[in-house]
């Protein structure tokens, strides 16, 4: 469809109600958000006895902004949540994980007995390499069960998780490591990708050279690939946890116990520890994935979609479905992993009833056209989600068409690694909703946008997203950095929390997102810092001055635009360029991560900069999207932009 003719169909047709027979026997019903709002901190507690607590909580919240505690004085243990008591209660054969290989064919399905057995054998294992409660383990691994495993026995023993992206590298692998003083490392040989092989152990290896606090690695057989291996710090999982009783006496943490840390990126070189603790973060996301995705564990089975590497992972495969109970498919390969019809084989093959991804993928997998997901029986999904990055109306009708068969309700849910759990969204049975819209602040939520001055605009008007009461799955910080949580997130809107997003309110005063308005960048839904970026530029040894700013895309969302000024004499900058762009985009994937890889690198003598010295990212946002140049009287040198705009035609895209 021509973006005229979409607009004029979504003028006629802008709205979509719930399907009837959905709205009806939806877990929220219209009176959520009364019940809600009338008294949210008492709402919040009474979700929370969605979980198991050994001593349950008489304190709701305690807030001395920015600090919040929820349940405090309640004890709990977050594995035995998601996964023993279900056992307990007559449901141990209910399959917890349909696990899908990347390769065709392969798959394994796990019961929660099982997950159970596997679970107490790897907590076993770990205590036999000396996790105790507090201590702080990095995991650093594929989409495999085990990943899961490793997430659930640390909770298991009060020891935090820090799951690194299996795509980062080495180098960022050893800071997050060594940033929150990590004992210990789980890790696979490798990964499969298509059908072949990716190694990881040897990016562990490397990293652990500058870790010298690292006690112990424990090693999953993945691929079968021959590793390094260093005598009594590495550990084979095969070896190690097979042998361990699949018995194990969970023990009771305080809830104010910290579950996970999860690095993000912020707006300066070094990523954010953003860590979050056990009964506010279960609450949530157990209580979300409930009404939002409309669970009924008894017939649904529900795919996140996603990587465990992200907060989307930890929210949406590991802790809210598991405390709900469910069934999920959970897929290790890429969407084309054995073809590119490979999702709709799994959604007709395990029928797939809840679908949640992200919109670059919906607009990867809408580029390999409408014959794809037509071609199989996918009747079992009644409900679609999508997370990660503003969705443009075009995609969303084509994802409630062409995947929803114009009958399931689309949500859109807002959130980020702070917010820990999902804040803004549609809820399934309720909403009346928009093509592009996050809509609604979940029940018990109170989100705003303001202006300048902090000041919420009115209808029609758009402005900075804040959350303006603390909630029970916000972050409680950032590791090893107070300071840096407060001048981020509550010193721009005081007695507020700034998101770093640009939101509208429409006429109906429903919301929309904008996308980022600091320097973080949104690249197919990952978050990464220009600064990030220009950081690792500067760090080759021909880079003087690098400014990296995210340009728009039509499948990523954003692309990274590297605008670079070399070190080199007159004689080597005439040579051709082509090679050295291609080691700058090569270096910078092995300092951070594939995924930061710029999509264009520029090389120019000069940028632009206002007389204080501070480079004007936005006139390199406007040439890289060949927009109109906006005011450039404040530069040293106006000139400069049009030699850049010039320079553009020449870059070396992909
Ligand atoms: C940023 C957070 C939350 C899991 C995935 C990303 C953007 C997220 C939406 C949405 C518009 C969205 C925001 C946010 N974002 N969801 N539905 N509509 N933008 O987590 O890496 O912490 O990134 O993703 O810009 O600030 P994250």
């Amino acid at each position: 469809m021509t973006e005229s003719k979409l607009e004029a169909w979504l003028e006629e047709t802008r709205s979509f109600a719930p399907p009837a027979s959905l709205a009806a026997h939806a877990n929220a019903q219209p009176s959520i958000y009364d019940e809600a709002s009338a008294d949210p901190v008492a709402w919040w507690r009474t979700q929370a006895d969605r979980l198991t607590w050994d001593t349950p909580p008489t304190k709701s919240l305690e807030w001395d902004l920015p600090n919040a505690k929820w349940f405090s004085d309640g004890t709990l243990n977050a594995t035995v949540n998601c996964v023993d008591r279900h056992v307990e209660a007559g449901r141990g054969d209910k399959v917890a994980f349909h696990w899908v290989a990347d390769v065709d064919g392969e798959s394994r399905t796990i019961t929660y007995r099982q997950l159970l057995s596997m679970v107490s054998q790897a907590a076993n294992a770990l205590i036999e390499l000396g996790v105790k409660s507090g201590d702080r383990v990095a995991i650093y691994m594929p989409m495999i069960p085990e990943a899961v495993v490793a997430m659930l026995a640390c909770a298991r023993l009060g020891a935090a998780h820090s799951v690194v992206f299996a795509g980062f590298s080495a180098d960022a692998l050893a800071s997050r490591i060594q940033d929150s003083d990590c004992a210990y490392v789980i890790t696979a040989d490798g990964a499969i990708r298509r059908g072949a092989p990716s190694p990881l152990k040897p990016a562990v290896d490397e990293a652990l050279q500058s870790c010298p606090n690292v006690k112990a690695v424990l090693v999953v057989r993945r691929t079968g690939a021959d590793v390094n291996w260093v005598e009594g710090r590495d550990h084979w999982w095969h070896e190690t946890v097979d042998r361990q009783s699949d018995v194990h006496v969970a023990e009771s943490f305080p809830a104010e116990q910290t579950l996970l840390i999860m690095y993000t990126s912020g707006t300066t070189a070094k990523p954010k520890g953003i860590f979050h603790t056990t009964g506010g973060y279960l609450t949530q996301t157990a209580a979300t994935y409930h009404y939002i995705f409309d669970v009924k564990p008894e017939t649904d089975v529900l795919w996140t979609a996603a990587d465990i590497g992200w907060i989307t992972g930890h929210s949406y495969i590991v802790y809210g479905p598991l405390v709900n109970g469910v069934t999920q498919v959970m897929y290790e390969g890429l969407p084309d992993s054995g073809g590119r019809d490979r999702w709709w084989r799994i959604v007709e093959q395990y029928k797939v009833s809840v679908l949640y991804t992200a919109p670059t993928t919906i607009r990867t997998l809408m580029k390999w056209g409408e014959d794809l997901p037509a071609g199989h029986d996918l009747g079992s999904l009644r409900l679609l989600g999508t997370v990660g990055e503003p969705i443009n109306p075009e995609a969303w009708i084509w994802y409630r068409k062409n995947v929803g068969r114009d009958n399931c309700p689309i949500v859109d849910t807002w959130w980020q690694t702070e917010t820990g759990a999902i804040m803004i969204t549609p809820l399934p049975g309720i909403t009346v909703t928009k093509p592009g819209a996050a809509m609604k602040a979940f029940p018990g939520i109170s989100v705003d946008v303001v202006d300048n001055d902090g000041n919420s605009v009115g209808n029609g008007e758009g402005g900075y997203l804040v959350v303006t009461a603390p909630w029970p799955s916000m972050t409680r910080g950032i590791w090893g950095d107070p300071q840096r949580f407060v001048d981020t997130y509550w010193a721009r809107f005081p007695g507020k929390y700034f998101a770093g997003d640009g939101a509208k309110k429409d006429d109906d005063g429903d919301l929309w997102l904008l996308g980022r308005i600091d320097d973080v960048m949104n690249i197919s839904g990952h978050r990464l810092s220009t600064t990030e970026v220009e950081h690792a530029l500067v760090g080759h040894p021909m880079v003087a001055e690098a400014a990296v700013i995210g340009a728009s895309d039509e499948t990523t969302g954003q692309a990274i635009v590297a605008f670079v000024t070399l070190k080199l004499s007159a004689e080597q900058a005439n040579q051709d360029q082509a090679p050295l762009i291609e080691e700058l985009r090569q270096h910078v994937a092995k300092v951070i991560s594939p995924i930061a890889k710029p999509r264009q690198i520029i090389l120019t003598p000069d940028l632009p900069k206002t007389r204080s010295g501070k480079i004007m990212r936005r006139l390199l946002r406007d040439v890289a999207e060949n927009r109109t140049l906006g005011d450039v009287t404040t530069l040293t040198d106006p000139t400069v932009v049009n030699m850049i705009a010039g320079l553009m035609g020449e870059g070396g895209e992909d």
